[in-house]
């Protein structure tokens, strides 16, 4: 939490907010991070910080959803709520196969952070029944704050090492640190290193995390630290850095210390990234709040707020700046695609308008160009009857993007703002993909090295326009597809 701005402010009589369709949300109440999320005997498992008692933040619980497609979710409820230690904030779930914490072997293991009237400690729970129920661990907590450290949450545990000579390990943020602990038993915890950069923009650390990754290309891996911090962002949002470096089990070490954390995603809408645990096939999946603390509480409201983003798939490649995470949409996303509404090869002489069909306002689009530096690029909108939510203008070059409020309902001045990326000087074509789902739009440029993510709100009825860029009458050829798409339906 930093730089709330305590909003919750009334919704104009008649404003609507429509709930979108491939983004797990809150059936009502309040969402920010992702917690615990894993994927246990084929099905994905997403818990988010909650406030089930009204649409602003407040004493936090996980709440559960589940997906076969890591796109539709459904709902199961509250998984931990508040008690004599506190609310509960964020942490992630593992499985201990051996049993070695005494939950039971295979018993899944939330490890959270408890915020009460003795600070922030971390504890655990346990599930030994697929994740319905869950039984906090009687001696909670299981690890302390060293004395005057106030900021001290959020455990990303995982498993380093060979099943036989392994260790758990947790990364934890501490002030403006990440420390490592490891563990034999997830019980008794042993600080083994810490990891504090300079960074131009010092706001506490949240959500820290570690994984290590393939560099696309290549034999090599790369291990990542991530985090979110405030100020880091565009503007000043809290934003999620990633860190290339090396792991050994108990130290982390930057490839290069000297350099700045790249923002790994340039919108204002993508913090407190969590991967899941237990990814199938070397596969490293993520998602995080589609958010910012600027505004969270100020957005339009329909008795729930917030979203996850969509999930993501990470990997590594080599760059003459060092190794960058690249983030590209799921395989499972294509799954959920529908009718295709637009096919379109050749010069864009004329703007294409969608509206929705069956009240549903969500599409993939992909947009390609042959034609290198100097491509005029495209504009797209979306938009109500009196007013555009964002205008989005690609080009191979880079991207920007403009948010204004909806018509009426003034959200906050840090919404309204220019996010711009730009993009490496193509050699070849350039591709660009974008996931529009009601309220959001994620944008994918560069083979997934440039990401930007934004929330929008509009009243009435939407509309998506794209059309040519600056040099409207130019002959550039895109190839460009939009497919619907379309909730799995339940069962
Ligand atoms: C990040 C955060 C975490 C904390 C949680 C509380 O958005 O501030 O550090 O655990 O939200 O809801």
């Amino acid at each position: 939490m930093s730089d709330s701005d305590g909003g919750g402010g009334q919704e104009r009589e008649g404003f609507e907010v429509v709930r979108p369709v491939v983004h797990l949300t809150p059936p009502a109440g309040w969402l920010n991070d992702p917690n615990g999320l894993c994927r246990i005997d084929g099905v994905w498992h997403a818990f988010y910080q909650h406030n089930p008692a009204a649409d602003v933040w407040g004493p936090m619980h996980w709440r559960h959803a589940t997906s076969a497609d890591l796109h539709t979710w459904q709902d199961h409820g509250i998984a931990l709520a508040p008690d004599e230690h506190g609310a509960i904030f964020s942490g992630s779930a593992v499985v201990d196969t051996a049993g070695s914490g005494g939950f039971g072997e295979g018993a899944t293991v939330a490890v959270f952070t408890h915020a009460g009237a003795q600070g922030q400690v971390q504890s655990l729970a346990s599930s030994v029944d697929g994740l319905r129920t869950w039984t906090k661990y009687d001696a909670n907590p299981v690890l302390l704050p060293p004395a005057g450290e106030k900021d001290f949450r959020d455990p990303k545990v995982f498993r380093w090492g060979p099943p036989e000579g392994g260790h758990w390990v947790m990364v934890l943020a501490v002030g403006t640190r990440v420390d490592v602990y490891r563990s034999d038993d997830l019980r008794s915890w042993e600080r083994s290193s810490s990891f504090a950069p300079e960074l131009t923009e010092s706001g506490v650390w949240e959500c820290p995390d570690l994984f290590e990754v393939p560099v696309d290309g290549s034999e090599d891996t790369c291990w990542f630290l991530t985090a979110s911090v405030g100020g880091t962002g565009p503007h000043g949002h809290g934003g999620t850095v990633a860190i290339p470096g090396r792991f050994d089990g108990a130290v982390f070490e930057a490839h290069d210390p000297g350099v700045q954390p790249v923002p790994v995603d340039h919108g204002p809408d993508f913090y407190a990234a969590q991967t899941f645990w237990n990814a199938p096939g070397g596969r490293t999946t993520w998602t995080a709040w589609l958010s910012s603390w600027h505004y969270a509480m100020s957005v339009p409201s329909a008795g729930w707020r917030g979203a996850l983003g969509i999930p993501r798939d990470v990997d590594a490649v080599a760059t003459r700046g060092g190794f960058r995470l690249r983030q590209r949409p799921t395989a499972e996303l294509p799954s959920l695609r529908g009718r295709c509404v637009v096919a379109h090869d050749g010069p864009l002489r004329a703007p294409v308008e969608i509206r929705p069909s069956d009240g549903i306002f969500a599409y993939d689009l992909t947009l390609e160009t042959g034609r290198a530096a100097g491509d005029p690029g495209l504009v797209l909108e979306v938009g109500d009857e009196t007013s555009k939510a964002v205008t989005l203008a690609l080009s191979p070059l880079g991207l920007s993007l403009e948010r204004r409020s909806p018509p009426g309902r003034f959200v906050a001045d840090s919404f309204e703002q220019e996010y711009t990326a730009p993009l490496d000087p193509p050699t070849g074509p350039s591709a660009f993909r974008i996931v529009i789902d009601t309220t959001s739009l994620e944008v994918f440029a560069g083979d997934g090295t440039i990401v930007l993510s934004a929330a929008y709100y509009w009243d009435g009825v939407p509309t998506l326009r794209l059309a040519g860029g600056p040099d409207a009458g130019s002959t550039t050829d895109w190839r460009i597809e939009i497919h619907e798409l379309r909730p799995r339906p339940a069962g």
